[in-house]
C-alpha cells in the first residue's frame, strides 16, 4: 500500500552518527593529502577560558576528534579570573602561528568577559567557527565563506537525506547568532522559503504547522509537539539541553515521530554534526591558506 504522510506509521530517523562518519573519513583523507603535500598537518588551536564542565567536555571532544583525522591541535586554557586584555592577547598569539589554520575560543566566555572584540579577533580566513562578521555576510551574500558549524551540518543532513529545498516552507525556531540565523541564511540560499521564529513570536504553532521543514533551535526541551508540526514534515532538532535524565531536544520525539515523515533525535542527530563539520572547516581553511 503506497502511505500517504498522514498515514505514516512511523518517521525514519536521521542517523547524524553515521552522516558525521562520513564527513570524518572524508576529512580525514584531505588531512591526508594536506600533510602530504605540505609537509605539516592541518591545525586547529582553540582557546578555553574558565572551567564550565559543558565546555570543558567540548573542547575535549574537539581535541579528540583532530587527533583521530591527522588534524594537529593547540590547547590553550585560561582561568576564569583572565582579564579581557589577557584573552584577547592569547588569541592574538594563537592567530599568530602559522601553524593554526582555524582559531575558535569556546563559547560562552566567563561572565564579565566581552565576547565580541575577541570574535573580531579571529579573522576570517582562521575563523572554522563561522563567527566573524566577514563569514557571516558571505553566507547573506550567497559569497564563498565559513559558515557556523552547526547550521552548516544540518545542511550536510538534509543533502545526505535528499530534502528538496526550493520552494520549500522552512520554519526556523529561534534566532541566536550562531544557529538560528545563519541556519536561516543557509536555508535561504538555497531557495527555501524562510519563516524565522522566535521568543517574540505570537503564534509558534500557527507558523510550525506551515513547515514541510521544521528546523529548531530554542534551547527549550519538549517545546515542539505533535500538535504543531504538518503531517508529512521534516522535522530537525537542534536543541541539546541537559537534564537530570540526560540529554534533551527541543522536539518531543516519540508523539512527533507519529506524524514527521523524518526527524533528527537527540542524542544522535545533529550532535555529532558539529564537530564532524568544524574539522572538516579546518581541513578547508588550511587547503585556502596554503593556496594562497
Ligand atoms: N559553544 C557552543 N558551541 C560552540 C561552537 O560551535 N563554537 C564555539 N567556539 N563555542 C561554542
Amino acid at each position: 500500500m503506497t502511505q500517504t504522510p498522514e498515514t505514516h506509521a512511523v518517521a525514519g530517523i536521521i542517523d547524524g552518527t553515521a552522516v558525521a562518519a562520513k564527513v570524518r573519513e572524508a576529512t580525514k583523507e584531505r588531512a591526508a593529502e594536506f600533510t602530504a603535500r605540505h609537509g605539516r598537518q592541518p591545525g586547529l588551536a582553540t582557546l578555553l577560558v574558565g572551567d564550565n564542565p559543558a565546555s570543558a567536555t567540548y573542547v575535549a571532544g574537539k581535541h579528540r576528534a583532530a587527533a583521530a583525522l591527522g588534524i594537529a591541535t593547540i590547547d590553550e586554557k585560561l582561568p576564569a579570573t583572565a582579564t579581557q586584555a589577557e584573552v584577547e592577547s592569547v588569541v592574538a598569539a594563537l592567530v599568530a602561528r602559522d601553524e593554526a589554520d582555524g582559531v575558535l575560543v569556546q563559547m560562552p566566555l566567563p561572565d564579565g568577559l566581552d565576547p565580541e572584540p575577541v570574535i573580531l579577533l579571529v579573522p576570517p580566513e582562521k575563523d572554522v567557527d563561522g563567527f566573524h562578521p566577514t563569514n557571516v555576510g558571505a553566507i547573506a551574500t550567497g559569497l564563498h565563506g565559513t559558515a557556523s558549524c552547526t547550521p552548516a551540518g544540518v545542511m550536510t543532513l538534509l543533502d545526505h537525506y535528499e530534502v528538496e529545498l526550493p520552494g520549500a516552507d522552512v520554519v526556523v525556531v529561534g534566532r541566536s547568532r550562531t544557529v538560528g540565523m545563519p541556519m536561516a541564511l543557509l536555508l535561504l540560499q538555497r531557495n527555501a522559503t524562510v519563516t524565522v521564529t522566535h521568543l517574540l513570536t505570537k503564534d509558534l504553532a500557527r507558523a510550525t504547522r506551515q513547515a514541510d521543514v521544521l528546523v529548531v533551535a530554542a534551547g527549550h526541551p519538549g517545546l515542539i509537539t505533535r500538535d504543531m508540526v504538518k503531517p508529512g514534515a521534516v522535522v530537525i532538532d537542534i536543541g541539546i539541553t541537559r537534564t537530570e535524565d540526560g540529554l534533551k531536544g527541543d522536539v518531543a520525539f516519540d508523539e512527533v515521530a507519529e506524524v514527521a515523515r523524518l526527524i533528527s533525535p537527540v542524542p544522535g542527530g545533529v550532535g555529532p554534526m558539529t564537530i564532524a563539520t568544524l574539522m572538516s572547516h579546518t581541513v578547508a581553511l588550511a587547503w585556502a591558506r596554503a593556496g594562497k
